[in-house]
């Protein structure tokens, strides 16, 4: 490594040091609440995913020439991107593919480059996953664009938003955006910092999802997390710094001055997991192995699952999904069933009903149990006084006769003394008795299950057409 790339490489280590010290920090651990994977370069790995609307010399060497903004000197070069990989690296390869940091010693030698004179060029980063992202640096080799904007998308690219405009004249290039400064922090603002003709080379743009002028109150807030959340990213550029020159000039020698070029892009951020992960492994079917790679699948903690840790694991949805926040996991909870089901629902009425206490509901109960939490008997079954109500045998059958029932054999299904039930018991008709209501009473005769009284009275007058024992009296 040379002494100049030495240094030009530690000034951009200390840039990223500077810019990640200001990130902020509300990790707790998973065991004590929130929890948080570490950021990185979500492009290390994904070079693959990033693509580019224009890059030089694709199909046919072409020339382009360095200018500074003196014009004093203009050197000239070939840009061939036809075969990247000829032997060893080709220097002359100019792919988006060069704008993500490598490590290797050759920082300010290899880079992207579009086609002269082309204005319109778009950079998209598609990801397998929502992401959390905090910030983007791009870092020109040429001069930075006079006018770009950076575009998210949190649904695979289904609609888009403006995070951001830069132009060095908002005005002419973006009219009607406001140049600031932002009152909300998801303002959408032209910013004019980033555009400027100096520095002719090595000018940066950056651009945080959460500005730091900003004091979050919380960062957990829906408003706050959506604002962060990416599943693709895009980079518009819309038009050059030409020095005076009109580009519809068709000149060879005025177009080859101008065009963009990109030394490295880092786009930060983590794999989004709402507070649930503080690890994550790759995406199935995305299994790139690379040294630094920031994975988009959640080591979900807290009771919760999904790619994003977005769900409540099975069978933990006694309370609702929540992202966690500070010192509160929010886990999901595990719905009580009494061992009687093996699934469940989160039913916000029940929820609301048990005053945000509990909301699961046992789907599936068996045993011949009911109930929210499988914790009673079905009709025709009663709770065993001397059983847990987790023991698969914890309801028995009912023993009543249903001719000689009430309620068709239904018995008491718990004992309960201050209403008088007793679990079990079978609650006979007028003229019945026995412990099971099959026996009819002293003075009546042919037990029948259509018979209200269910038995006939032997000795009451017909006519009377009522055969209660004491009135025949
Ligand atoms: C570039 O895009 C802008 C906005 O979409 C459009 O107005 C302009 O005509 C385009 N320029 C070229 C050269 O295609
Ligand atoms: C209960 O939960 C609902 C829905 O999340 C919420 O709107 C309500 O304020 C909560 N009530 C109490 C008493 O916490
Ligand atoms: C039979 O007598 C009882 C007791 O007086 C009375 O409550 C009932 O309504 C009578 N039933 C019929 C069918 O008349």
């Amino acid at each position: 490594m040379g002494l100049l790339q030495l240094l030009a490489f530690s000034f951009l280590a200390l840039c990223r040091a500077r810019v990640r010290a200001q990130e902020p920090e509300f990790s707790y651990g998973c065991a004590e609440g929130s929890c948080y994977p570490a950021t990185g370069d979500l492009l290390i790995g994904r070079a693959q995913k990033l693509s580019v609307t224009s890059t030089c010399g694709l199909h046919k060497p072409e020339p382009y020439c360095i200018v500074s903004h003196l014009q004093e000197d203009k050197k000239c070069f070939i840009c061939n991107s036809q075969d990247p990989y000829h032997e060893t690296l080709n220097p002359d390869s100019h792919l988006i593919e060069n704008v993500v940091t490598t490590f290797a010693p050759n920082r300010l030698k290899i880079w992207w480059q579009s086609e002269n004179g082309v204005e319109n060029v778009t950079i998209q980063l598609d990801l397998e996953a929502e992401f959390h992202f905090t910030h983007l640096i791009m870092t020109f080799k040429t001069f930075r664009p006079a006018a770009m904007l950076i575009e998210r998308s949190s649904d695979f690219g289904k609609t888009w938003g403006v995070y951001r405009y830069f132009a060095y004249d908002c005005e002419a290039s973006f009219p009607g955006i406001s140049t600031g400064p932002m009152k909300k922090v998801d303002d959408i603002i032209c910013d004019s910092r980033y555009s400027d003709i100096e520095p002719s080379t090595e000018g940066e743009v950056i651009f945080r999802a959460l500005d730091p002028a900003f004091k979050i109150e919380d960062p957990y807030s829906p408003r706050i997390q959506n604002l962060l959340k990416i599943t693709n990213l895009r980079i518009k550029f819309v038009k050059l710094h030409t020095l005076g020159d009109n580009l519809l000039d068709s000149r060879m020698e005025i177009r080859e001055k101008y065009y963009y070029a990109v030394y490295d892009m880092v786009v930060r951020g983590n794999c989004f997991c709402y507070g649930h992960a503080s690890e994550c492994a790759p995406v199935d079917g995305f299994n790139e192995e690379v040294e630094g790679m920031v994975h988009g699948h959640c080591m979900c903690r807290h009771n919760t699952k999904g790619l994003n840790c977005e769900l409540c694991m099975d069978f933990y949805h006694d309370l609702p999904w929540r992202p966690a926040e500070g010192r509160n996991s929010n886990a999901c909870k595990k719905c009580n069933c009494n061992e009687h089901s093996i699934s469940c629902h989160f039913d916000m009425a029940v929820y609301l009903a048990t005053g945000n206490v509990s909301g699961g509901v046992c789907d599936d109960c068996q045993h011949n149990t009911m109930g929210r939490n499988c914790e009673q008997c079905k009709p025709f079954y009663y709770q065993h006084p001397e059983r847990d109500i987790r023991d698969p045998n914890f309801c028995e059958r009912c023993t009543c006769d249903p001719a000689g029932s009430q309620n068709e054999g239904i018995c008491d299904s718990y004992t309960d003394f201050s209403t008088g039930l007793i679990a079990g018991q079978c609650r006979c008709k007028l003229n019945v008795e026995g412990e099971h209501c099959d026996v009819c009473k002293e003075g009546f005769y042919d037990l029948s299950s259509e018979d209200p009284f269910g038995c006939k009275c032997s000795l009451c007058l017909q006519s009377s057409g009522n055969n209660s024992w004491r009135e025949s009296l």
